[in-house]
């Protein structure tokens, strides 16, 4: 307990696969997949995880079919509606990251109240990454410090620490544990700044049957990874 990851990071994938395995329409997955989000969100807030960030949405699912992308939304809509109670009972706080502004108004409504509602909460940040991009995020970091050096910010003076500053995670410390579930063995543009030093952990189980164990399965694995930092074995003794 006294080596757990303080911010985990999940790309939840293969939600689709696993409702094409039982010929079920891709959205059954989507739908199956709420659970396992309500069962990891449980699992990490009671081991003492402080921040848990779920890959819900990226700009790249804009170009799914639009009934897919119509349903993902209204499910969102529904999940975080419904679960508002379930996250002021166990004391956790709701966050997003991504290009928000782009949402569906309905999905942003919801998603400002779910946050509103939760801010004081402190137990555990649960972080949905929604229209998120790590290469949008960069690119906006850096034309907002274009702006702030054109109103006289100095860049020679900017150091990895002043630049995450302007990322949409600049209050949340980096991921020490990447889950991606279903197989897949990709970064898929998530986070890509945070993760520099990150440990990947990649499953064959699909999102859908993503269960508790499943998580301190990933939690174990971690634990027994040495973490050199670029450093040496002997110098970490
Ligand atoms: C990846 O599976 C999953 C998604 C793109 C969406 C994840 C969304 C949810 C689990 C539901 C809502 C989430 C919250 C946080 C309330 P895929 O469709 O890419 O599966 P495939 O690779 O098998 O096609």
């Amino acid at each position: 307990m006294n080596r757990l990851p303080k911010h985990i990071a999940i790309i939840m994938d293969g939600n689709g696969r696993w409702a094409k395995k039982q010929n079920q329409p891709r959205v059954f997955g989507h739908k199956n997949g709420v659970k396992s989000v309500r069962e990891v969100s449980e699992a990490a807030a009671e081991l003492g995880v402080e921040y848990l960030t779920l890959y819900a949405f990226s700009t790249e699912n804009w170009s799914r079919p639009k009934l897919e992308v119509s349903a993902l939304m209204s499910l969102l809509v529904e999940t975080i509606r419904k679960e508002v109670s379930t996250l002021m009972e166990n004391n956790i706080r709701l966050k997003a990251i991504g290009d928000l502004g782009k949402l569906p108004d309905r999905t942003l409504e919801a998603l400002r109240e779910g946050i509103e509602i939760t801010q004081n909460n402190s137990r555990m940040t649960l972080i949905l990454a929604l229209n998120y991009s790590a290469r949008w995020e960069i690119l906006a970091a850096a034309k907002k410090l274009h702006w702030d050096a054109t109103k006289g910010l100095d860049t020679e003076k900017l150091t990895e620490e002043i630049f995450s500053q302007y990322l949409t995670t600049h209050d949340i410390p980096d991921p020490e544990l990447l889950v991606r579930t279903s197989g897949e063995q990709r970064i898929s543009n998530f986070l890509l700044w945070q993760i520099a030093y990150t440990e990947l952990y990649f499953t064959e189980t699909f999102w859908p049957d993503f269960r508790k164990k499943d998580l301190y399965e990933a939690i174990i694995n971690f634990q027994n990874r040495e973490r050199r930092f670029g450093k040496i074995s002997e110098q970490l003794a």
